[in-house]
């Protein structure tokens, strides 16, 4: 495996540069990630000095790590730091950018493109005029990688004109997160899940990615993409893929990748005639924010008095294979909900036969992601007691915070783990092209349909629950949503 020898980002002033990509390269170079050798050379149009994008950089990072920050660490990660202005339509800069990165450093590079993708193209036939896209020197595209799958293919092909697949590294954040792979390390580190991890003994999977922040601040993007493109098309369906796909024969990039693109591939299409019964649409009205204070509505947060764009969406999913068949995979997201909460609930078939005169509640383990990490299996168990008839029963849960265990640890960023693999070549993490096409091609039928069928959003209150629309999608299955 290579170790990259200098990381170039372009974009390093914009929005993922300050809150979560240059915190990553500090907390990688404070915990001896970073080779001595290795250089970070930062990119955007302003003309800048080193000293002056140190002085950015210092404050971006301070404010990101609090408590773990520390001046000493800091001064040595800058040196590693310069910054080089340059404009993605300017073929005399990536010139200046290569002589930049002469000296040794040219030879094992990875550019990290945190921009928007109307200049990856520019940006990708700059570097390779420049000759600096030869392997083993690499790219890294943050999404959004299109806005249907006819966009995704171009972008993609863009991008490939310069690198090969096997060097373009696309990001889902999602895949960063600890508490994301620990599901890989649930299902295959354990003997135990596996005989039941299938249609015979699941009765359906629910994940669902609350969020309590609304679109506000980022009105042009989200109003242009919505629930659906923001959050479906990549980190519930990556989520989805986890939990669904069969045992891959190793943790090398391409077993688990092609294990991913099969259940994607199994996905049923969403057509006009079913559109109605397994999807729903939702948008937030105004109401409460987090502090009981007035919050705006999805319109006004985006300005746009007359969007159709959702900011909830709910589909019921389902994966036509051996394993899967007849498990609805229920996938809801939306911003603005009561709480911050993502999580996964594996709801377990009733038992069979029941011998206690009563119903008892089926087993369920629910996976919390975000906020806190935490696993519960809920089982029944006897009421303590004395009883004179029969044997009453009661839920409860066996309960493993996964936080507790991390010892007071720092919470880490998505983005360490992702860029650490990018630079020791590892794609594991990353987003095959086959997949990303896969899932905009499913996504591509939902909204077509919603085209179709004029299905608008149904307004749902802020710091709600969502649409109450959502409950008619179980309900028709006789199951509920695990809140
Ligand atoms: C991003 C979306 O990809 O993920 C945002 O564009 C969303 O709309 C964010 O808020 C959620 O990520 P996290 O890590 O805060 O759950």
């Amino acid at each position: 495996m290579t170790t990259a020898c200098t990381f170039v980002l372009f974009g390093a002033t914009g929005d993922l540069a300050r809150r979560m990509l240059f915190p990553s390269l500090y907390f990688l170079h404070a915990e001896g990630f970073l080779a001595d050798e290795q250089r970070i050379v930062a990119t955007s149009r302003s003309d800048r000095s080193d000293e002056d994008f140190r002085d950015s950089v210092r404050g971006w990072v301070e404010e990101r790590s609090g408590e773990w920050f520390d001046p000493e660490v800091f001064e040595d990660f800058a040196r590693r730091i310069s910054y080089v202005p340059v404009d993605a339509g300017e073929p005399a800069d990536f010139e200046k950018l290569a002589e930049h990165l002469s000296g040794g450093c040219a030879e094992d590079v990875v550019f990290y493109l945190s921009t928007s993708p109307s200049i990856f193209g520019a940006v990708c036939s700059g570097l390779k005029d420049a000759g600096l896209t030869k392997a083993p020197n690499r790219i890294v595209v943050e999404k959004p990688i299109g806005h249907d799958l006819e966009s995704n293919v171009r972008i993609n092909e863009t991008v490939a004109e310069a690198f090969s697949e096997d060097r373009t590294f696309r990001i889902d954040h999602y895949l960063g997160k600890e508490t994301v792979q620990n599901l890989i390390a649930l299902r295959f580190g354990n003997r135990i899940f596996e005989p039941l991890w299938n249609a015979q003994a699941i009765e359906s999977v629910q994940i669902s990615i609350a969020e309590m922040v609304g679109a506000e601040g980022r009105g042009g993007y989200y109003d242009e993409y919505g629930a659906i493109r923001d959050m479906m098309q990549n980190h519930l369906l990556q989520l989805l893929c986890l939990v669904a796909m069969e045992p891959p024969a190793s943790l090398g990039a391409d077993s688990v990748r092609n294990e991913k693109v099969k259940v994607l591939r199994s996905l049923a299409e969403i057509t006009p005639d079913n559109v109605e019964q397994r999807t729903v649409r939702g948008q937030y009205e105004g109401g409460y924010d987090e502090n009981g204070g007035r919050a705006a509505s999805y319109t006004e947060d985006v300005g746009n008095p007359d969007s159709d764009t959702e900011s909830y969406v709910a589909i019921q999913a389902e994966v036509e294979n051996w394993r899967w068949a007849g498990v609805p995979f229920y996938l809801e997201t939306g911003k603005r909900m009561a709480e911050r909460r993502t999580q996964i609930v594996i709801r377990f078939r009733p038992v069979p036969h029941s011998i206690f005169g009563a119903e008892t509640d089926p087993n369920e383990l629910i996976i919390v992601l975000q906020p806190e990490e935490r696993i519960t299996l809920q089982i029944m168990n006897k009421k303590p007691g004395l009883t004179e008839e029969g044997m009453p029963l009661q839920e409860l849960g066996l309960n493993l915070s996964l936080s507790e265990h991390a010892g007071g640890e720092r919470r880490r960023i998505a983005y360490e783990q992702l860029i650490l693999d990018a630079l020791k070549n590892n794609p594991t993490l990353f987003v095959q092209r086959d997949e990303q096409e896969a899932a905009w091609r499913w996504i591509d039928g939902i909204v077509n349909a919603w085209e179709a069928r004029n299905m608008r959003p149904r307004r749902y209150r802020s710091g709600g629950g969502g649409p109450s629309a959502k409950h008619s999608l179980t309900e028709r299955n006789g199951h509920s949503w695990n809140e």
